[in-house]
């Protein structure tokens, strides 16, 4: 199941995707943190902790962060748990690894999340923080990180999701498409940061609604499949293995 169809102003086939997202996570890593710092008013370290908090994470469980990106669902949890020894962080991109590595003192690993060189049931809480889009397949993943998770454990899966109303969709879309990547581009000067926030909302735009979401999970063998939605705008899937 494809997170979103095939966007061909970037790539023409599905296996040019995940080059492309790399080197787009690649170029902006340095603006990524203070971009998505204003961008959310401040609320994203707050939130991603909350929201761990809320679902269950608790000290000496072990924690799989999937799509690190520069660390901010790792540095949270770390504060959650009391300390960064039990996370183990996977992104492919170097750049967004080379920002995380001297936030959080977690374990490192270049990969994608599809395919990851870690044991069988091997951790109690796995987050994926505003990556679920840059899968090629969602169902894949899933099967993934069902794979690694402990019998009992939970995935967390935070999103942003385009408002289903025809007023707060307009608004998301003034938001997302044309005042976030032009204040993004006036205040980094990047055309690489730009163009990261631009993606950003495409593939927020043409996502796959959340019960196909919740059907992908459903089909990779989780259980008490949840979504808890929040301000119209945020999604938390939540499931247990
Ligand atoms: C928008 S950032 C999110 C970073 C972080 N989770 C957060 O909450 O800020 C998306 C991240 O997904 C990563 N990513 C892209 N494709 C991926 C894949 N196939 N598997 C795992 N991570 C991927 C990117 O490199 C990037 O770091």
């Amino acid at each position: 199941m494809k997170p979103h169809p095939l966007l061909e102003q970037h790539y023409r086939r599905p296996e040019e995707k995940p080059e492309f997202v790399k080197e787009l996570f690649d170029h902006g890593a340095s603006h990524y943190d203070p971009v998505v710092k204003w961008g959310f008013f401040g609320s994203g370290d707050f939130y991603r902790g909350w929201a761990q908090r809320r679902h269950g994470l608790k000290p000496g469980m072990q924690v799989l962060d999937v799509a690190c990106g520069t660390g901010l669902v790792a540095a949270a949890a770390a504060k959650i748990l009391g300390s960064a020894e039990t996370i183990t962080c996977v992104d492919p991109s170097d750049g967004m690894l080379e920002v995380a590595r001297k936030k959080v003192a977690a374990r490192f690993i270049k990969s994608g999340g599809e395919s990851m060189p870690l044991p069988n049931d091997a951790f109690d809480f796995l987050t994926l923080g505003y990556a679920l889009r840059h899968f090629g397949d969602i169902e894949v993943a899933f099967r993934e990180f069902h794979r690694v998770l402990k019998p009992g454990g939970k995935v967390l899966i935070m999103e942003v999701t385009k408002p289903s109303d025809r007023f707060r969709s307009f608004l998301f879309r003034v938001y997302f498409r044309r005042i976030y990547p032009f204040f993004t581009r006036l205040f980094t000067r990047s055309r690489e940061a730009e163009k990261m926030m631009v993606y950003f909302w495409e593939t927020m735009d043409a996502c796959v609604p959340p019960e196909t979401v919740l059907a992908a999970l459903r089909s990779a063998g989780f259980r008490e499949v949840t979504r808890v939605p929040l301000l119209g705008l945020f999604s938390e899937y939540v499931a247990v293995k």
